[in-house]
């Protein structure tokens, strides 16, 4: 049976960053898991409820499983970075708000003495990445002919060793890159973490997820 048809409301977190800083914002609307979503091997946890909600349940998933279990209906909200939306194949959600969580960018880099480290720079290009589609989309629009190697973490390592050329990866306060001997030469993309919802959900449990998004707002509005 699908979230969707189930009693409740079922909200996929996705883990690490994300679940961190998500848990203060669910808690301070009345939600909070009766285990600790950082120590606990659940990946099911019950939440404890303001009264007059329904039961909620917070499913944990690695960040690139959340628009799968939206899409599929397993999951009736979910929270993800836009950098794992932009990413997905597909767009069968709501996104009603940007939580302002877990905020970086996605960046094109370089080695800071590559000469030619304008990505605009005309030629071909190999850039390593775990953003496949986003890489090829946005060289794509850049008009640079890009070969793409598929990564799975340490992206900044690739240039140092003669990997690739460019990396196109997250970036927040810069360190990874300088310790790296790497910079930022091209934007791609703001990232924070998003609230997407399943469409069917929408309609049939129309009343708890509106009131879900709206509490949620509210928190997020009054942080700004
Ligand atoms: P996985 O190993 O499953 O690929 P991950 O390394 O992507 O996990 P996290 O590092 O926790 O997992 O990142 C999860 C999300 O947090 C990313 O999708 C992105 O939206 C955001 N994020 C990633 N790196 C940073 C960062 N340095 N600062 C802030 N947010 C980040
Ligand atoms: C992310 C990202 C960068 C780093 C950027 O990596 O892939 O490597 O954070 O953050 P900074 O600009 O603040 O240094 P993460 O720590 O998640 O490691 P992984 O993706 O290799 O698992």
């Amino acid at each position: 049976m699908t979230a969707s048809a189930e009693e409740g409301l079922t909200v996929a977190v996705a883990k690490g960053r994300i679940l961190d800083e998500a848990i203060p914002l669910l808690g301070d609307i009345g939600i909070r898991a009766r285990e600790d979503p950082l120590r606990t091997r659940k990946l099911i946890l019950e939440a404890d409820v303001a009264p007059g909600w329904p039961p909620v349940r917070l499913v944990l998933l690695r960040a690139q499983d959340v628009p799968t279990y939206l899409e599929y209906g397993a999951a009736d909200a979910g929270i993800a970075g836009r950098d794992v939306l932009l990413e997905y194949p597909g767009e069968e959600w709501y996104e009603p708000l940007d939580l302002g969580i877990a905020r970086c960018r996605l960046v094109v880099a370089a080695r800071e003495d590559d000469p030619r480290a304008q990505a605009t720079a005309p030629g071909s290009v190999r850039v390593a990445t775990k953003f496949e589609r986003i890489a090829r989309r946005h060289f794509a629009k850049s008009g640079v002919r890009a070969e793409i190697v598929k990564l799975y973490g340490s992206m900044e390592l690739a240039p140092l060793v003669g990997l690739a050329d460019r990396i196109v990866d997250l970036v927040a306060t810069g360190n990874t890159l300088r310790a790296n001997g790497l910079r930022a030469v091209e934007d791609i993309a703001d990232v924070s973490a998003r609230l997407i919802v399943n469409k069917a959900s929408m309609k049939m449990k129309a009343s708890v997820v509106k009131e879900f998004v709206a509490k949620l707002r509210e928190r997020v509005e009054a942080s700004r």
